[in-house]
């Protein structure tokens, strides 16, 4: 392991800590909650995960010469909607998964009514945390924009739509699967950097940069979950492997192959990457960041 390696596994753990103790306090049993309901948002997004999306909105707050602490409301409404997505993304009549984060999938435990409203109160308590949470009140509503736009219609949601529609198609472009990638895991990756940049009052330009650096990123990541779905393995990802292809999803090994998809989200990195060169020493520890992302095996 390189050193700068040694040192981000580091600093993902410690940032990992806190953004899990702060989610626990945020999904407490509260008054008028039904116990179950409760039970199965915990469950999910109390499961563990990379918590990378967390990690970014506080990377980027630093980079920006902001506090992580001011961040941390954000690194957790955007975990919990990324949870949403993956419960709502686990349903039979999504991708119909059994094993999530190590675990069987929530609406196998919970009951598919169950999943779909956790997932429904994950998605709405973001909401809440984020205009509670995040101050000043301007800031609040900037972040609660950046995040609904790349959870929503043209984003996040559009994505998996796109997604679903591109199954088991026998024709299909490098556009076409770059436009779902984009939206369905891109916008939210990027809206991580653009809340962690406006709480540290980033200037238009810095915010450009790691937008920038974010929709590159996002894009490479799923190009590596893609590919982790052929080469990786269930005990390290936490999930079943080897779906993608019986299902006809349109990923980039199918459409590309694997040596070719890891040309391209090893030049999405590089890319990432340049666009955060000004910020110098800064910038290191999302680069690093980026680096992880290209050779990650969960
Ligand atoms: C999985 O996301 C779904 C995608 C968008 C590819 P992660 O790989 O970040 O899942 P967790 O949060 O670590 O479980
Ligand atoms: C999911 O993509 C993206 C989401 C918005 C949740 P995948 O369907 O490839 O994610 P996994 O492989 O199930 O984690
Ligand atoms: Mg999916
Ligand atoms: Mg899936
Ligand atoms: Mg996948």
């Amino acid at each position: 392991m390189s050193v700068s390696t040694a040192s981000i596994t580091e600093t993902c753990h410690a940032l990992r800590e806190r953004v899990n103790a702060r989610l626990e306090k945020y999904v407490e049993q509260a008054p008028g909650v039904p116990q179950r309901l409760q039970e199965a948002m915990a469950y999910s997004l109390m499961a563990g995960g990379k918590r990378l999306r967390p990690i970014l909105v506080l990377l980027s707050c630093e980079a920006c010469g902001g506090q992580a602490e001011a961040a941390l409301p954000a690194a957790c409404a955007i975990e919990m909607v990324h949870t949403y997505s993956l419960i709502h993304d686990d349903l039979p009549a999504m991708d119909n998964d059994e094993l999530r984060r190590g675990r069987p999938t929530n609406h196998v435990v919970f009951g598919e009514a169950l999943a779909i409203l956790a997932g429904d109160g994950l998605l709405t308590l973001a909401f809440d945390v984020l205009a509670r949470d995040v101050t000043p009140g301007e800031t609040a509503a900037a972040c609660c924009a950046d995040l609904a736009r790349a959870a929503g219609m043209a984003g996040m949601v559009g994505g998996q739509v796109a997604d679903l529609e591109a199954e088991g198609r026998t024709v299909s472009s490098i556009e076409e699967l770059e436009a779902i990638h984009r939206r369905k895991t891109g916008a939210l990756l990027a809206s991580s950097l653009t809340m962690g940049a406006r709480i540290a009052k980033a200037s238009n330009e810095d915010l450009h940069r790691l937008a920038s650096f974010g929709r590159c990123l996002g894009l490479a990541f799923q190009i590596t979950d893609d590919l982790l779905d052929v080469c990786g393995s269930p005990q390290n990802l936490g999930k079943a492997v080897q779906k993608d292809a019986s299902r006809g999803k349109l990923t980039y090994p199918s459409l590309l192959g694997e040596e070719a998809s890891l040309l391209r989200a090893q030049c999405q990195v590089v890319e990432a990457c340049k666009w955060i060169e000004p910020f110098g020493e800064r910038g290191r520890r999302l680069e690093s960041l980026a680096q992880f992302v290209l050779e990650r095996d969960h």
